[in-house]
């Protein structure tokens, strides 16, 4: 039977030394720069939901690595509007013989069972609420690179835990990488209500979360996953309760980081007046998007037994 292609869809099967060897090769991208050889055949970008950090950060990645990009976006003027499915479309860009395949998917596409399917590397670049390892992973990066370790770190989610997929993909690494997750945020919005036997820390109110942190991780507000939406006037009780802003972050530590994967909902979850906080370190995070995904596209393309 032919082996099964590289995939980082989770990391149900992800090692500690495989994330320390990709952080580490990270840092030496980041300190000089490396390419791969110019034989590979283009990185496919496959995004059928809506992105600008992942999107543009997999293909900065690649193009730093000197190699091209074949991109599907989003799915206007594509055969999708004549029905072709998903699962269709992706095995006729897979039959063009890209390199690897980088995707973007709702939850209704089954990805596991499609991998079955698949003969190249696939990466995960978000799967619908299921995850969003790369994300996962350069915050961890991050993390590691602003407050100097990550065991031991306690990360505070903030916000819509139960639609985020990145706090889904920190539950799976934080277990690996050894950090605490906490999570604060409205009762029906609670990730535990999707994961109930998740270690997760728990508290009554903004101040006691915000104190126990050592990172805290905003999360946008998922207008678009609230069947109710959110009335502008419930936006702005929701930054009373939950927010960041120059009063609530005093009961974060001067050490702590302040982070967020984006796009940020201003006035919601975090006050515009957080960017020009000394700890906050939003920006900073797309930066290392980019070390991260020229790393792991590194690792998939140049050195596959460091991750098989
Ligand atoms: N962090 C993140 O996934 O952002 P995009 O949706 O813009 O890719």
């Amino acid at each position: 039977m032919a082996k099964p292609a590289l995939s980082l869809l989770d990391f149900k099967n992800v090692t500690s030394n495989q994330v320390h060897l990709l952080f580490e090769k990270a840092s030496q991208i980041e300190k000089q720069n490396r390419t791969v050889q110019k034989l590979h055949s283009p990185v496919a970008l496959v995004f059928f939901e809506p992105s600008t950090r992942t999107r543009m950060s997999f293909e900065m990645a690649t193009k730093r690595l000197g190699l091209s990009t074949l991109s599907f976006l989003g799915g206007a003027g594509s055969s999708l509007e004549k029905g072709e499915t998903l699962e269709d479309t992706l095995l006729n860009i897979q039959a063009m013989k890209p390199s690897l395949i980088i995707l973007r998917a709702p939850d209704s596409l089954d990805l596991v069972k499609l991998q079955t399917k698949l003969e190249l590397p696939l990466i995960s670049g978000g799967w619908g609420v299921a995850g969003h390892p790369t994300q996962a992973l350069l915050d961890a990066y991050s993390i590691k690179k602003f407050r100097g370790r990550l065991e031991g770190e306690r990360v505070l989610f903030l916000g819509d835990t139960y639609h985020s997929r990145v706090a889904a993909s920190h539950l799976e690494l934080s277990k690996i990488l050894k950090y605490e997750v906490g999570s604060f945020g409205p009762a029906d919005w609670n990730i535990k209500k999707r994961y109930p036997d998740a270690a997760v820390a728990e508290f009554k109110n903004l101040k006691e979360s915000l104190s126990w942190a050592t990172v805290v991780v905003a999360l946008r507000a998922q207008l678009e996953r609230h069947s109710s939406g959110l009335t502008m006037e419930a936006q702005r009780e929701y930054h009373k309760v939950y927010g960041l802003n120059p009063e609530s972050l005093k009961n974060l530590s001067l050490e702590s980081l302040i982070m967020h994967p984006g796009p940020v909902n201003y006035g919601v979850e975090i006050d515009e007046s957080v960017l020009s906080d000394s700890r906050c370190r939003i920006l900073q995070q797309v930066t290392s998007g980019v070390f991260i995904r020229q790393s792991l596209l590194h690792t998939f393309l140049e050195e596959p037994r460091e991750w098989s």
